[in-house]
């Protein structure tokens, strides 16, 4: 923590500016370069490596109590979007671990913070005792978020879902005794007993008791809003929100607002239906939470509030995933008491190192905006489903509505760097068999949606090429013949 204007040095700031440590990182990173760059193509198995593969796979199953979902085991190396698996065969990595690796594999710049973090005396800081690395990263995310929302004050911790229960409890207790929560039809929150209870997916809290009163909002429908228009469908919303308030008065703390929907189905409102929302919350003193972890960084704006222009409404916000520390920011109204928030850990000095460098890059001028780098590769994205379907319309027959009603008419959706698909109607089994036809072929890509189901990609777009969407497609081409064989 030197201010710039002093000269004085702590040994350990020492250590990392020593030119011999500096030297022995830069050629480390050389040497990442170097066998990074013959990742350049997909490609199956080495020779040799598939049987010690597969029994640990197996293995891994075991030890889990349940086979992977893919099976996926990385070999420590990539280049860009495609990553080197353990048995030496290499993919295109188009989920990036559901969203954490926006810069793909073997990043350089990412390689060299987690090597300087390495230095450090620790692997985790504490709330008790921690580094600097902890605070900068947190500064740079207020920073970025206060420059269209009133978020002042920010609390680390190490996932999304524990990000969301510091949130949660946040509400809480600036709205005691309120208890009850609302959400979105269709939403995600994750996976502690909370979440899972404030979650629209029945399987998730399986066995869980119900604890937490939750109600929950129909998300926006662009079908039902055509027919009805979009200011009768608003209104009716906003009805249907004002009749849980009355049922309960006074017992709601938080609306807990998912602006996109991510597991979902990559579903978009426009702003005025966000708008008349939090609106009512602020009416009838609810706070507005927004989880922004699925969202974060890699729509067409850094925050999926600044391209709805909500940042005044926001009391609460949550980030994870990319930005590989996760964090609740709130504003100083909803600064809690002492004891609410802590924790023995609040993360590794190299997540805190690497998330502020991502930070940084997110940054950089001409990535958002309707022009910007991200809308680009939607384009691209786009461009190529719809060839496909161009190519082979059976693989895309009309998307049916559920109970009159579809966020997803379309075969293409999302904004920037949530790109979904959507062929074979949406239909479970098909879809599912078409992402692992994706897997076997060589792209990774993960379903989402409710019903319709989608095929989703969250693709490292801090390092994609346009010139690779067309070699990513000429995979799932193939894939897509597999799966509806
Ligand atoms: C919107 C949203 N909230 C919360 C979570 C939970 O985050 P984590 O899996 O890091 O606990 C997720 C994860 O997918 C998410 O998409």
């Amino acid at each position: 923590m030197t201010p710039a204007t002093q000269t004085a040095q702590t040994l350990g700031a020492a250590l990392r500016d020593n030119a011999t440590v500096r030297q022995a990182i830069e050629s480390i990173v050389g040497e990442v370069r170097t066998a990074s760059a013959e990742i350049t193509e997909i490609r199956g198995p080495r020779e040799g490596l598939s049987e010690g593969y597969n029994a640990f796979m197996a293995r891994v199953g075991d030890i889990r109590g349940r086979g992977l979902y893919y099976p996926y085991i990385g070999s420590g190396l990539g280049n860009g979007a495609l990553v080197e698996l353990a048995d030496g065969s290499v993919k295109w990595d188009m989920i990036g671990g559901i969203g954490v690796n926006f810069f793909g594999h073997s990043d350089p710049e990412l390689i060299e913070e987690s090597l300087i973090g390495g230095l450090d005396d620790v692997v985790k800081q504490g709330n008790l005792q921690s580094n600097d690395d902890a605070y900068r990263f947190a500064d740079k995310l207020l920073e970025l978020a206060g420059r269209n929302s009133s978020l002042k004050h920010c609390f680390l911790t190490t996932g999304g879902a524990l990000a969301n229960e510091n949130a949660l409890k946040i509400c809480y207790q600036k709205h005691r005794p309120a208890s009850r929560v609302i959400v979105f039809k269709d939403c995600f929150m994750g996976r502690t007993t909370a979440m899972a209870q404030l979650g629209d997916e029945a399987a998730y809290r399986q066995g869980v008791p119900l604890t937490v009163g939750v109600d929950y909002m129909p998300f926006y429908d662009e079908v039902a809003a055509e027919r009805m228009g979009q200011t009768q469908f608003i209104d009716m919303a906003v009805m249907h929100l004002e009749q849980l308030i009355e049922r309960y008065p006074s017992q709601h703390a938080v609306f807990c607002f998912e602006l996109i929907q991510g597991e979902g189905g990559f579903n978009l409102a426009p702003r005025e239906y966000h708008k008349a929302l939090m609106e009512c919350c602020k009416a009838n003193g609810i706070a507005v939470w927004d989880d922004e972890i699925q969202t974060f960084g890699r729509t067409t704006s850094m925050f999926a509030y600044e391209r709805l222009e909500l940042g005044e409404f926001i009391d609460v916000l949550t980030v994870a995933k990319m930005t590989q520390a996760s964090a609740t920011l709130f504003t100083e109204k909803y600064n809690p008491s002492p004891g609410l928030l802590s924790g023995t850990f609040s993360g590794e000095t190299v997540s805190f190192r690497v998330g502020r460098r991502i930070l940084e890059r997110l940054d950089e001028p001409g990535r958002y905006g309707a022009d910007g780098l991200h809308a680009r590769h939607h384009k691209l994205f786009a461009e190529q489903v719809r060839s496909l379907a161009a190519k082979h319309p059976e693989w895309f027959p009309p998307i049916p509505e559920i109970r009159g009603a579809t966020n997803a008419r379309d075969i293409v959706g999302g904004d920037g760097g949530m790109m979904r698909m959507t062929p074979f109607s949406g239909d479970k089994a098909t879809t599912i068999k078409a992402c692992k036809a994706c897997y076997d072929e060589g792209v990774i890509l993960f379903y989402c949606g409710h019903g319709p189901y989608h095929m989703r990609m969250l693709p490292p777009l801090g390092v994609m090429r346009d010139e690779d969407w067309p070699r990513v497609f000429e995979v799932v081409e193939r894939a897509f013949a597999k799966a509806s064989a």
